[in-house]
């Protein structure tokens, strides 16, 4: 596997690369890599010639009072990682190399940034859409892979490059979840065994509010929001931020329930935010 840290070097080998005519898969992570980023990889693999990961943590995407300073980070642990997955490049630049002292340009997805997680995370999206277009001006892949674990991540991401006409396929990929359900996440060892006991109720209304729908064709979602709240609610000490109903085309809030729609919702337990969804695509 081929280590770049600048981005010449990955300009140079992406040139020699393109000249081959083969596919380029790209997986944008911020490392400390779990089995949610493999199976990315892992579908890369299988639809690509040629698979790049990035591993950066992208200071411009955290808040002031957020956790970026104590991100999980082994890069070591995840080479390893990458090298037995085979992946062709491994870019992991520093900070300095991805924002110049006199960076000025942003992209901005507007309405679809300030809801949801936007309006807990003000300036998230921004930051996160503009280090994508950085990768991917990089890279140039042809196919990009997300999770949708973060759905309105990978919504927004979407949005952006069928604005901008970016010419990457944004390749959507089913949320991992442990035995109980809970979503994987960089961020969950941060919690305490208590904690993580707790954290599987923002699951659990989910799946509540999915079974109302499916089963008990419920479609109200002033209701819905009421049944997956009583769950969250039932746990001590973890705050509920947001559960809503929206479409997936847009993220725009819906009264009753359609087909493709998600339901999508954050809790937090002690400093921990966990975030996750649910896609209903048929009623
Ligand atoms: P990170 O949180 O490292 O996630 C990298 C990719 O892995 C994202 O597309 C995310 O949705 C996906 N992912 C994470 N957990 C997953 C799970 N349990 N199942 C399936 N996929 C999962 O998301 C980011 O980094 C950053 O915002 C980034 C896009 C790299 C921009 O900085």
């Amino acid at each position: 596997m081929r280590i770049c840290k600048k981005i010449n070097e990955v300009r140079e080998e992406i040139r020699k690369i393109k000249k081959e005519n083969k596919m380029i898969g790209f997986v944008p992570t911020m490392g400390y890599l779990h089995k949610g980023h493999i199976s990315l990889i892992r579908k890369a693999k299988i639809e690509c010639d040629y698979t790049v990961v990035s591993i950066f943590v992208n200071p411009t995407q955290f808040g002031p009072n957020e956790d970026f300073e104590r991100y999980p980070r082994d890069i070591e642990r995840d080479i390893k990682i990458l090298k037995n997955e085979k992946v062709d490049l491994l870019f992991n630049p520093d900070t300095q190399e991805m924002y110049k002292e006199d960076f000025k340009t942003w992209v901005y997805v507007d309405e679809y940034s300030d809801i949801l997680e936007g309006k807990f995370r003000p300036g998230h999206f921004k930051g996160v859409c503009t280090v994508v277009l950085k990768l991917f001006n990089i890279i140039q892949p042809d196919k990009a892979y997300f999770g949708l674990k973060d759905a309105q991540q990978l919504i927004i991401v979407k949005k952006m490059v069928d604005d901008l006409n970016v010419p990457v396929e944004i390749v959507e990929c089913e949320t991992v979840r442990e035995k109980d359900g809970l979503a994987v996440s960089s961020r969950n060892i941060y919690l305490s065994k208590e904690e993580r006991e707790k954290s599987i109720c923002l699951y659990k209304a989910l799946k509540k509010m999915e079974d109302l729908i499916k089963n008990k064709k419920i479609y109200e979602s002033k209701i819905l929001i009421e049944e997956g709240k009583k769950i969250i609610e039932k746990e001590k000490n973890v705050e509920l931020q947001y559960l809503e109903i929206v479409k997936i085309s847009n993220l725009k809030r819906i009264e009753k329930v359609e087909k493709d729609v998600i339901i999508l919702g954050a809790i937090k337990i002690g400093n921990v935010r966990l975030i996750d969804n649910i896609v209903i695509s048929m009623l």
